[in-house]
């Protein structure tokens, strides 16, 4: 299950999301500190290096992304068609890229849909007249939810695009010496802080809600693989990990939030012997939070 033929695109690509995602909640804590007129050496080193890297990793994931889509073409053809919402071929017709839109599972038609033409065709088989896979030939018992993953894959690769548009936009103010003062784009970085998270959650949607109605793809449909367990079962089940999950994540964002706001502390050189604090490793790894703040 591991080692299937698409294993290397999502290492990839979910290992170049964490990077994504800790660059732009790194990048929105160095915001909310300058934002707050707390401007100091240390607060402009994290914003600068979440910058830097949001500048590398955001088009590598585009393109690691763009890779993944040809993989998983070749093997889900269905969920690229879904992704795309795209219902049927006519003639010799290349595909066009639907930007928007909204798939209808039962009407089998994408309503509302704003079109590139040749786009679709030109990303998905770098050609201008090549087709894709439309929905219509696949059985209508074999096609993932269009309208679920149209939508999280755009919200997904929106935000991939809106992450390069940050980089460059860094890119383009430290140059003229204004990365720090920029106002918009400090918002702007705040306002992206969760960005990777959300991406991140849109894209694994996509896979999962794509892959059905599959649980292996092609072999095993999802209803043969329910375990026989009964209702009461499975809600305790369900309620325990709900349970576990928001404590320790509740936890895990409560102290990250505390971290957040002490921000970094500007390095105070206190000689070979080390300050109050400085010559030993904290009794706990998060005591670097403050316990009162
Ligand atoms: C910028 C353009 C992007 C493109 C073209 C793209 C492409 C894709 C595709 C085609 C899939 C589904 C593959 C499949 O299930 O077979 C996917 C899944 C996923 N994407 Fe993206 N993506 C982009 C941006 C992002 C960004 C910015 C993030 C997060 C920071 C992200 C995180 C994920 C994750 C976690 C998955 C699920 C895991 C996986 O299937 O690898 N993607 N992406």
């Amino acid at each position: 299950m591991i080692f299937n033929p698409s294993f290397p695109y999502r290492l990839m690509h979910m290992a170049t999301a964490a990077f994504v995602a800790t660059a732009f909640f790194v990048g929105a804590s160095g915001a909310w500190h300058l934002l707050r007129g707390r401007d100091n050496a240390a607060v402009r080193r994290m914003l600068s290096m979440a910058m830097w890297m949001a500048l590398i990793v955001a088009p590598l994931q585009a393109v690691i992304g763009d890779m993944h889509g040809l993989n998983t073409l070749k093997h889900q053809p269905a969920k690229i068609a879904a992704i795309e919402g795209h219902w049927e071929n006519t003639d010799d017709k290349p595909t066009p890229l639907i930007l928007f839109g909204i798939p209808d599972m039962q009407a089998e038609k994408t309503r509302f849909a704003v079109e590139i033409p040749y786009l679709g065709s030109l990303i998905l088989t770098h050609s201008l007249d090549k087709q894709i896979p439309a929905l219509k030939a696949f059985a209508p018992e074999d096609r993932p939810n269009s309208t679920i993953i149209s939508w999280s894959f755009r919200i997904m690769a929106g935000l991939g695009m809106l992450m390069i548009v940050v980089g460059l936009w860094s890119l383009w103010l430290r140059k003229r010496g204004t990365l720090y003062q920029c106002r918009p784009f400090l918002y702007l970085a705040l306002f992206m802080g969760p960005s990777g998270l959300i991406a991140l959650l849109a894209g694994w949607f996509t896979t999962e809600v794509g892959r059905q109605p599959w649980v292996v793809y092609g072999v095993m449909r999802t209803q043969d693989a329910v375990a026989n367990h009964s209702v009461e079962q499975l809600t305790v089940t369900l309620v325990l990990f709900v349970l576990v999950y928001f404590s320790l994540f509740g936890t895990g964002i409560g102290y990250m939030m505390r971290l957040v706001r002490k921000g970094p502390q500007p390095h105070v050189d206190h000689g070979a012997h080390g300050g109050p604090g400085q010559s030993r490793t904290p009794a706990r790894p998060l005591s670097a939070a403050d316990e009162e703040n």
